[in-house]
Parts: C-alpha cells; sequence; structure tokens
C-alpha cells in the first residue's frame, strides 16, 4: 500500500483531513468511500432533463461565522450571495419563517410594533408559566404560546419525528427562535452563500492533489480490497468517518437515527413556489418541505421550460437506510459512551464526522473540526512522533 494515512469517507470531514494532510504535511492519502462519488452528503449533481442543480442528499446551504473556515473553503470555490430564506404554507396561507414580527403580525392580523408583538407572546407564554414541562408539546406552548406552536410546530415536529410531541421529551428544543423584527434571514452566520460553479466542483477540486489517491465504490468493511479494516488497521494511521456502531460490528447495539426520503420531480413550468424553501407545517400534507433548486442559483441562465422540485419525507432510520439526524435518545447516548471507550481503545485510528462521531454538524463545523483534529493529532503525530490518538 502506497499510504502514510487512509480516510475512510469523502464527505467534508474526509476531505479536508486528506488535503491538509497531503498540502501541509505532504503525506501521500489514500481516501475510500463506498459510494460511487465524493463529497459526502454535500454531492450534487445536475438533473439530466433541465441541468438544474440538484443537491442529491437534501438541500446544502453554506454558512459560517469561523474566519479559518472560511478562508480555507475559499481556497478552493467562490461563494455566491444567496441568502436563505424559507417561507411556511399553513391553512392555505404562506408566512415567513422563522418566526417573526411578519409572521406575527400576519397571523394575528395585526400591526404590532417589537415591543407589543413581543407583550402578545409573553402573555400567550404565560399560559404555562411556572410549569416544569415534561414533554414537547409544553416545552413549546412555554416558549412561544399556543397559537404560534400549534400552527407552525408542532406537526411539523410530529411528522419530522413521526412521534406526536406529547410523547417526545421537552429536552429535544431548547429555545424556538422568534424575531422581534421583519428579518428573515434563516442564518445568523457572518458568511452564507452557495458554491459558484456547484458543491461538486468544489468537492472535487480539495481532493485533485498530486498525494491524494481517491478510491470509490470501496467499502472499508468490504475484505477484498486492500484499503479494508482488516488490511490497513494497525498498519497505518487511518481517520474513520463512517458510522461509529458499524466499525465495531454493533457490539453495543445500534445507534438510532432519523433519515429523510427525497421524492424528486420535473415539472413543465418555469416556476413552481417562488422560494427554493417552502415548509409544510400541517397535519394533512404528509411532506415536511418542498425544495425547488432554480431558486438557489437566481443567477444561472437555467431553462425556462421546467423545474425541479423535491419533497421531503422525515421518519427514522432502518438499517440499510441513509443514516441522516441522530437522534440522540438517553439510551442512544448510553451507547455513544460505550462506543467512545471502544474508540479509544484504537489506537491508530482516529474517528471525525457526523457518523464517526453520532453528532450532526454542519459543513463549517465538519470543516472546523477536521482541521483541528489535523493540527492536534495527524500533525503531531507525523512531525513529532506522537501518538495518534
Ligand atoms: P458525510 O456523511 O458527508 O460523509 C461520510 C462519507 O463516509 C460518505 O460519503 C459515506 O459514503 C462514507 N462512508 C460511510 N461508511 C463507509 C464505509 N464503510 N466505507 C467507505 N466509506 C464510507 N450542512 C450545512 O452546513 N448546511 C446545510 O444546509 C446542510 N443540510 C443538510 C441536509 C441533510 C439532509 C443532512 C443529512 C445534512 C446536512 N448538512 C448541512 C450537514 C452536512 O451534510 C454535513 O456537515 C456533512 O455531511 C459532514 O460531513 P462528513 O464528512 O462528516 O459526513
Amino acid at each position: 500500500m502506497n499510504a502514510d494515512l487512509v480516510v475512510v469517507g469523502s464527505g467534508l470531514f474526509g476531505l479536508t483531513v486528506a488535503e491538509r494532510a497531503a498540502n501541509e504535511l505532504g503525506l501521500k492519502v489514500a481516501i475510500i468511500d463506498r459510494r460511487h462519488h465524493i463529497g459526502g452528503n454535500a454531492y450534487s449533481e445536475k438533473e439530466e432533463r433541465t441541468g438544474i442543480e440538484v443537491h442529491r442528499y437534501g438541500a446544502h446551504l453554506f454558512h459560517t461565522s469561523n474566519e479559518r473556515v472560511w478562508d480555507y473553503v475559499n481556497r478552493f470555490t467562490d461563494f455566491t450571495n444567496y441568502v436563505h430564506k424559507v417561507y411556511t404554507r399553513h391553512n392555505g396561507e404562506v408566512f415567513p419563517m422563522p418566526i417573526n414580527l411578519g409572521t406575527i403580525n400576519q397571523f394575528f392580523r395585526s400591526a404590532h410594533g417589537p415591543a407589543e408583538a413581543k407583550a402578545l407572546i409573553q402573555e400567550q407564554a404565560g399560559e404555562l408559566a411556572g410549569t416544569d414541562p415534561q414533554n414537547l408539546n409544553d416545552k413549546g406552548i412555554q416558549l412561544i404560546g399556543r397559537p404560534l406552536y400549534e400552527a407552525f410546530i408542532k406537526h411539523y415536529t410530529a411528522k419530522q419525528w413521526q412521534t406526536s410531541p406529547e410523547e417526545l421529551p421537552a429536552s429535544i428544543i431548547t429555545r424556538l427562535p422568534v424575531r422581534y423584527t421583519y428579518d428573515n434571514r434563516y442564518f445568523n452566520d457572518k458568511y452564507e452563500g452557495l458554491p459558484v460553479d456547484g458543491y461538486t466542483a468544489w468537492l472535487e477540486r480539495m481532493a485533485e492533489q498530486p498525494n491524494i489517491e481517491v478510491h470509490l465504490n470501496t467499502d472499508f468493511f468490504d475484505d477484498s480490497h486492500e484499503y479494508s479494516k482488516a488490511n490497513v488497521v494497525g498498519q497505518v494511521p487511518v481517520v474513520y468517518t463512517g458510522a461509529l456502531d458499524r466499525y465495531f460490528d454493533y457490539a453495543e447495539g445500534d445507534l438510532s437515527w432519523r433519515t429523510i426520503d427525497l421524492e424528486e420531480e420535473v415539472l413543465e413550468m418555469e416556476d413552481f413556489q417562488g422560494c427554493s424553501v417552502m415548509n409544510y407545517p400541517d397535519a394533512d400534507v404528509p411532506f415536511t418541505r418542498i425544495h425547488e433548486f432554480r431558486h438557489f442559483h437566481p443567477e444561472r441562465d437555467y431553462t425556462k421550460d421546467a423545474t425541479v422540485i423535491m419533497r421531503e419525507f422525515s421518519r427514522f432510520a432502518n438499517k440499510g437506510d441513509e443514516p441522516y439526524y441522530p437522534v440522540n435518545t438517553s439510551v442512544d447516548r448510553e451507547k455513544l459512551l460505550k462506543y467512545r471507550d471502544l474508540a479509544a481503545g484504537e489506537s491508530s485510528v482516529l474517528f471525525g464526522g457526523r457518523l464517526g462521531t453520532y453528532k450532526y454538524l454542519d459543513m463549517h463545523m465538519a470543516i472546523g473540526a477536521a482541521l483541528s483534529m489535523v493540527d492536534n493529532k495527524i500533525a503531531p503525530h507525523f512531525t513529532g512522533g506522537n501518538k495518534i490518538q
């Protein structure tokens, strides 16, 4: 094997580690991925008929306030000035999200200023003041009052979790943001945008280095190739970004995840909904939201004859489904502690990324964590002879 470091998984965590190890530390790196493409869940491609860029694993919006991460990603791509905004369709009416002064005034047919709106919401939230909510439903009412909670949060959450909020733990939400201005920017970060020539061009540039070899369609647990777990662990340092429980053959049981089903449709019209994301918070609609991809790139000269939409359905993941969001029950957390102990015993393997740490990470968080791993673990190992773990 001609590699100093093997990276399992070519998502943003693995790519960042590989790129830094190759370019900063001069190492030869082999990246393997079981999928047929690089980029993990951030991968996108052109829809065949329309040429519209579609995010294959759900919509990905880049945003960060981390200067180091922003400088780093700008080495590989420029970003458009796209600003993410979300709308929600409730009872046949469309409201801006997250809940802001515009949402409140439209919902209550009022013209409140910030102070009046705040007083109104506080009064409504007062219904459960002084109580200690034990389920998500009561917590939601206590945070923003029953009317807004029931319209915009209750059924949306029930659809996301396939569980009634009365049966979900209050701990799932600590806050529900309400803005007492008309600002309906979805993210609060300093930097935001979409890669000018698409995610895949960005991700491929990260891997286009003479010291990096990429092996696709290559599963770490398939022993028929030289980069399998059996062939590399103990021979060469490994950064593993696949599922933590899978690495240990589920010895402590399965960690639970939510997944999403994405239903894509090409419609013979220029514009379906006038925005990139429309939430559907009502109980009688089975999906949670619809993405319309043309709106992510208004600067592009896309066809006017057709548009691509994707309906998103949320559910618990079974074995074989793509794991997307950690469910993180108390049982999961107990298992996670046991898996972390096992991971600490793997002296030549570092566990990272969303799947390898059982943590939801936005892209900028995955990149930031990977840069820290290179600084704190990989560089000291290769330049100072420290143990990798
Ligand atoms: P990621 O999952 O991307 O990559 C892991 C890779 O490991 C995969 O390519 C997988 O095939 C590979 N792998 C797993 N097991 C393997 C094995 N046994 N052998 C070989 N390869 C293996 N973030 C954000 O900033 N803005 C956003 O809008 C969104 N939107 C979003 C929507 C949805 C639905 C999800 C699930 C996630 C987001 N994200 C996001 C988060 C973003 O996708 C996340 O930050 C990155 O996936 C993290 O990159 P990782 O490299 O950790 O994992």
